[in-house]
Formats: C-alpha cells, sequence, structure tokens
C-alpha cells in the first residue's frame, strides 16, 4: 500500500471547493508519455496552477502503471525542482470501469479515481460507485463518478448518442453513492470528432463548422439541485483549427474535426464546472509538431528533434489552457 500523501500528493478536495468559491476550473490534462508530463508540469509551474494529472487504463496499458505512478511522483520534485514552492498535483485514474482497477490505484498512490459506471443502469451505477467511494475513502482518496452518457468512445464505453444527465437523478446519486465530484453530460464528448457535420452550421467565410452549443439549462439545473458541489466536464477539447491545419496541410488527413468553443469553456469554468479534461488538444498539438518536423527535415531522425518541438507546442498549449480558459493561474501559490 502507498499512501499518495507520501507522494507529495494532493486529493481533490481542497482544489475543488476553492475552485468553486474562485469561479475557475482546475485543468485535468491526461499524460501517456514523459514529454507529455515534462510539459504539463512546466506551463503549470509558470503560471502556479493546481493540475490533476490524468491516467486512463489506456495509458497504463500503453506506458506502464508503476512506470506512470513513479513519473507522478517524479513530477512532484520536478514542479519544485522548476521553482514551484507549493505544488498542487493530484494524480487521477480517467475512466476507471471495474472495482479493482480502482482498489488497485488507491493502493497504488493515486489521489483520485474516477468510477465511470454511466453507462450501466442507474442502480447499478449507483452500487458500483458506492463501493469504489467506501474504499477510496478509507484512505482520504476521493472519487469522481458519472451521471448521463457522453455521445462517442468512453474508452471500452461505446455510446452511440448523447443522453444528458437528467437533473432529478442527481440528488440522488450523490446521496446515496457519497462521490465527491460528479461527470455529467451536456453535449461534449471524447475526441476530435465531437460533433457530425449535420449538427453543426458552416462559417460561410471560413467553411469551418461551428459546432451546436452546450446545454447549460441542463448545468444549470444541476447546479439548483447540489448547490456547491464540484461537476465535472469530460470532452472538453476545443480541436484548435490552426493545428488541425498544420496536420493537414503536412501529410496528416483529419476532415471536419471540431471540438467545443473556448468561450463556452470559459463560462462553464466560471460555474459548478471545477475539473475540465483536455486530452485531444494536446495529442493535436504533438502530432502538428511532430509533422511539421518531418515534412520540413525529412533528414531528422533523432526523436529529440521532433518530440522536443512537440513538448514545446504542447506546453504553450497548456499554459493557454490555464490562463485564457480555466482561470486556474496563481491559484496555487
Ligand atoms: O476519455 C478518454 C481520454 O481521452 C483517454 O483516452 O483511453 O485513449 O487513453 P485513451
Ligand atoms: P477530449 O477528448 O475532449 O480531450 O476529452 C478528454 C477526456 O474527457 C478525458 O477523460
Ligand atoms: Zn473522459
Amino acid at each position: 500500500m502507498v499512501n499518495y500523501k507520501d507522494l507529495g500528493l494532493v486529493n481533490t478536495r481542497e482544489m475543488f471547493a476553492k475552485a468553486i468559491d474562485g469561479g475557475y476550473a482546475i485543468p485535468a490534462f491526461n499524460f501517456n508519455n514523459m514529454e507529455q508530463l515534462q510539459a504539463i508540469i512546466k506551463a503549470c509551474a509558470e503560471t502556479k496552477s493546481p493540475v490533476i494529472l490524468q491516467v486512463s487504463s489506456g495509458a497504463r496499458k500503453y506506458a506502464n502503471q508503476t512506470l506512470l505512478r513513479y513519473m507522478a511522483e517524479g513530477a512532484v520534485e520536478y514542479a519544485k525542482e522548476l521553482g514551484w514552492e507549493h505544488p498542487q498535483i493530484c494524480l487521477h485514474l480517467d475512466h476507471g470501469d471495474t472495482f479493482e482497477l480502482c482498489k488497485s490505484c488507491v493502493d497504488f498512490g493515486f489521489s483520485s479515481v474516477m468510477i465511470d459506471g454511466s453507462s450501466l443502469p442507474y442502480e447499478e451505477n449507483i452500487a458500483l460507485t458506492k463501493k469504489v467511494v467506501d474504499y477510496a475513502h478509507q484512505y482520504d482518496v476521493t472519487v469522481e463518478a458519472e451521471l448521463g452518457v457522453l455521445a462517442g468512445v468512453e474508452d471500452d464505453v461505446v455510446a452511440e448518442e448523447s443522453h444528458y444527465t437528467k437533473p432529478e437523478e442527481v440528488i440522488d446519486f450523490a446521496t446515496r453513492t457519497g462521490c465527491d465530484s460528479l461527470a455529467i453530460s451536456i453535449g461534449t464528448s471524447h475526441g476530435a470528432y465531437k460533433f457530425k457535420p449535420e449538427q453543426c452550421t458552416r462559417d460561410p467565410k471560413t467553411g469551418k463548422l461551428v459546432p451546436p452549443p452546450l446545454a447549460f439549462d441542463v448545468l444549470e439545473e444541476v447546479e439548483k439541485k447540489l448547490p456547491g458541489f464540484p461537476i465535472v466536464l469530460h470532452g472538453s477539447s476545443s480541436v484548435p483549427q490552426e493545428y488541425v491545419d498544420i496536420i493537414n496541410s503536412h501529410g496528416g488527413n483529419l476532415p471536419d474535426a471540431v471540438g467545443i468553443p473556448e468561450d463556452q469553456l470559459r463560462k462553464a469554468a466560471k460555474s459548478a464546472v471545477c475539473k475540465i479534461n483536455i486530452d485531444s488538444d494536446s495529442r493535436l498539438a504533438f502530432t502538428a509538431a511532430v509533422r511539421k518536423v518531418f515534412a520540413e527535415k525529412p533528414g531528422e531522425f533523432d526523436p529529440r528533434k521532433y518530440c522536443g518541438p512537440a513538448r514545446d507546442e504542447m506546453t504553450k498549449l497548456y499554459k493557454h489552457k490555464i490562463i485564457e480558459v480555466l482561470g486556474s493561474d496563481g491559484k496555487a501559490e
């Protein structure tokens, strides 16, 4: 048993309470490799932003869970080395789908876990979430649950269409499970293709897709039912068109990729939404930078020469999100 407190990590409780009070959101960035982790920590150290480092089960398979955990431990030390005196870093399991997986993360030094029972019938979601909460809380590990189904692919959970969270269920769900935060469905979805072209309009000037707005009415209803309760938004990448254009003009093919406009995320960050999940944008930043190097310098074969620019681009992206979208800069001095 490894306790996250011995690793210098924190759970989400205080982070979320301050974020709701302060009208900002904590960035939850996924990481799978060293360059992503370096970029996240550098961006957060330079902006003094609290951060949630997310590990999906896919990331555990790709990078090895032991290595990822030691990397997170190393991240705390790296942050201090960069001059961040009191780093507030949470290590979080993203989309845990079984009790066993969540337990293994709690036992292994994670400070927060998500149990995603959103594809289960309501009562089964409650039972599974409560089981994880009962275990995790013994070690002061916080638990995120999910109610409502996001469109698209959630790891192994496939949902054909989005089912918005039903506000009338949230009090019962939060009370009976004891979860610390709740991911809701208001129209976001995972990946770089969040909306089908037929759901969007087209900007006549640029020809780019303009997505439909998020269901802020559902969010407001949820907030009324659970005042001050931490709400989470998954699938919150904006799919920056400059990255899509670089990728497409350097040999890639991402037709009609579209994300959540940043003004909508800014609005959400000021509400009870206190955790905003971003993964795809970092993948796009990485890929755009690598494709550019490959196209411009075909003789390059030192990975540092293309992973380095990719890391710099991700750092820029993370800082932009922190300062211009979530407003979490300066909240962890
Ligand atoms: O929720 C999905 C995250 O972006 C993680 O994606 O399962 O491909 O690691 P992944
Ligand atoms: P994006 O695919 O929009 O980056 O969402 C990531 C996410 O929700 C991770 O859980
Ligand atoms: Zn997610």
